[in-house]
């Protein structure tokens, strides 16, 4: 057992010890490795760094990080002083407008959830989760790709009963949408991705469990029901052995399909995340920030990314079908050209995804290339090929998102934000909620549509000539814009010109 007195004189990058969950850990030698650079981990060095620490790292990553001689072993409690904690203003205006969010029975759409969200999350986690890349167009683009399509309803149908269930790589699932992976779920809530998983079991939908889940890999799928469908998506691990071990492991504890990003070999540059690293710093952070070779413009996405595998290619894809006997789905697919590459490389689908708008700025979007990828699949075998699905994601809020998606040949949707956001604002309930606005949505529209059930949805039912042109008015999108917010430009230190 170590004294807390001990342990706060190893407070130096030539001797650092910190405390996670009650445990000491000496990361001296891992300070320069430290993917989120070193300045974060001096700011808690001889000190208790796990309400830093759990948000942002799977509960594991400490121990399997260091070597057992670096586990120095556990905190003497008789020597803790319990630290009284001081809340700022800020907090303190947070927790007062968690107070007085809306009842959930006042949440209309999925909008909702993200309007609440943007005034009740820590700024940190709004920055991480509302980001996208450079100037934020094709997020943008991403929501208004869908306005430029238009439904073209048929009539007298005898529409009594609709049915929008479906299965989605072989599983069953109640939604023709998928809950796609969005990392570090508990920035903004304490229980993280469990919200999804406990509400997608209750409701048939399926998760896809990110591999930079705040959760561990093994929590999410302990919370799941026993036959609840699971997918698994994957970044690729520089130590393929790594990647074999985590693959195979989710294949043994019964994952049902395993989405590669191959959109993301780095990841793109977000401003407003990159920003928020400078807000908060104490005196001692900035001491550090001036310390030779401390990356300071790197925010939470970059600081847990670079692991990822630059050089992963075409070449890989048959390592993996060797590996595992999961259906392999490639995440972040834009082209013809790349959907063709797939099919001939031997998986089972495709994610037609710019990752939300957070990669490449200005890449299309999933919907308007779905076209142009739907047309070239129809001339090299069966339409819909039942041994290829074609996914899309990025944008889609309404259930009406959805079903032109489908018409124009998507197999099901993603949506990220939209779930996160549910689970954010109210947690598993929240998610329940979407789940219920998106049936109901489905509903309404369907009937409205005079589709019964999915196979009528056909590419007739929508006119998506504008979809390829980039210009032409088209209404304004009024409860995204509100709580879309604009990037800002670097600010003076001291605001007195
Ligand atoms: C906060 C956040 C984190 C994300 N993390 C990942 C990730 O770790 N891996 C991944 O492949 N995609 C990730 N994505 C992309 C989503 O899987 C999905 O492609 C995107 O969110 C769809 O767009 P939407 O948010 O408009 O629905 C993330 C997206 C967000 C918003």
């Amino acid at each position: 057992m170590l004294s807390t007195q001990t342990i706060s004189e190893h407070a130096s990058k030539d001797s650092c010890w910190i405390i996670v969950h009650g445990k000491v850990y000496d990361v001296t030698g891992f300070l320069d490795e430290h993917p989120g650079g070193s300045k974060i981990i001096l700011k808690y060095a001889g000190k208790d760094a796990t309400e830093a620490y759990e948000p942002i790292h799977p509960p594991n990553a400490i121990i399997d990080n260091l070597s057992t001689e670096k586990h120095l072993g556990d905190v003497d409690p008789s020597t803790v002083t319990k630290v009284v904690k001081v809340i700022s203003e800020a907090e303190k205006q947070r927790q007062a407008l968690i107070a007085k969010r809306p009842p959930l029975d006042e949440i209309l759409n999925l909008h909702d959830f993200e309007a609440v969200a943007k005034l009740i999350l820590p700024d940190k986690a709004w920055a991480y989760y509302s980001s996208a890349s450079d100037d934020e167009i094709t997020i943008r683009e991403n929501r208004a790709a869908y306005q430029r399509v238009w439904f073209r309803p048929r009539i007298l149908r005898d529409v009594t009963v609709v049915d929008w269930s479906t299965t989605i790589l072989g599983q069953k699932s109640n939604l023709p949408v998928y809950i796609s992976a969005t990392a570090l779920g508990k920035l903004g809530h304490p229980d993280g991705e469990l919200n999804l998983t406990r509400a997608a079991g209750k409701h048939g939908v399926i998760q896809m469990i990110p591999t930079l889940a705040s959760c561990s890999f093994d929590e999410i799928v302990d919370a799941a029901l026993p036959n609840q469908p699971l997918f698994l998506q994957l970044y690729v691990n520089r130590d393929r052995t790594i990647t074999k071990r985590y693959v195979q492991h989710a294949e043994k504890r019964g994952v049902k399909g395993l989405f590669i990003t191959v959109d993301a070999p780095q990841l793109g540059r977000r401003e407003k995340d990159m920003r928020m690293k400078f807000v908060g710093d104490d005196a001692g952070a900035k001491v550090q920030e001036n310390m030779s070779g401390v990356k300071k413009d790197e925010g939470v996405a970059r600081a847990i990314s670079s692991f990822i595998d630059p050089s992963l290619s075409w070449k890989d894809i048959p390592w993996f079908r060797s590996i595992t006997n999961m259906p392999i789905i490639l995440k972040g697919v834009s082209t013809p050209e790349d959907a063709v590459l797939a099919l001939e490389a031997g998986v089972q689908g495709i994610v037609l995804s710019n990752h939300g708008g957070r990669q490449l700025d200005t890449s299309r979007s999933g919907l308007e290339n779905l076209i142009d990828i739907v047309n070239v699949l129809k001339t090299r075998g069966p339409w819909p090929n039942p041994n290829f699905s074609v996914f899309v994601d990025g944008g889609v809020r309404r259930a009406s998102d959805v079903l032109k998606a489908l018409a124009l040949g998507a197999s099901a949707v993603g949506i990220g934000r939209g779930f996160l956001y549910a689970f954010c604002s109210y947690g598993e309930a929240g998610v329940e909620k979407a789940f219920k606005i998106l049936g109901d949505e489905l509903e309404m529209n369907m009937r409205l549509l005079g589709a019964r059930n999915l196979k009528e949805l056909v590419p007739e039912m929508v006119d998506a000539n504008a979809l390829q042109a980039h210009v032409g008015a088209t209404p304004r999108d009024n409860l995204f814009d509100s709580t879309y917010q604009p990037l800002r430009l670097a600010e003076f230190k001291a605001a007195k010109l």
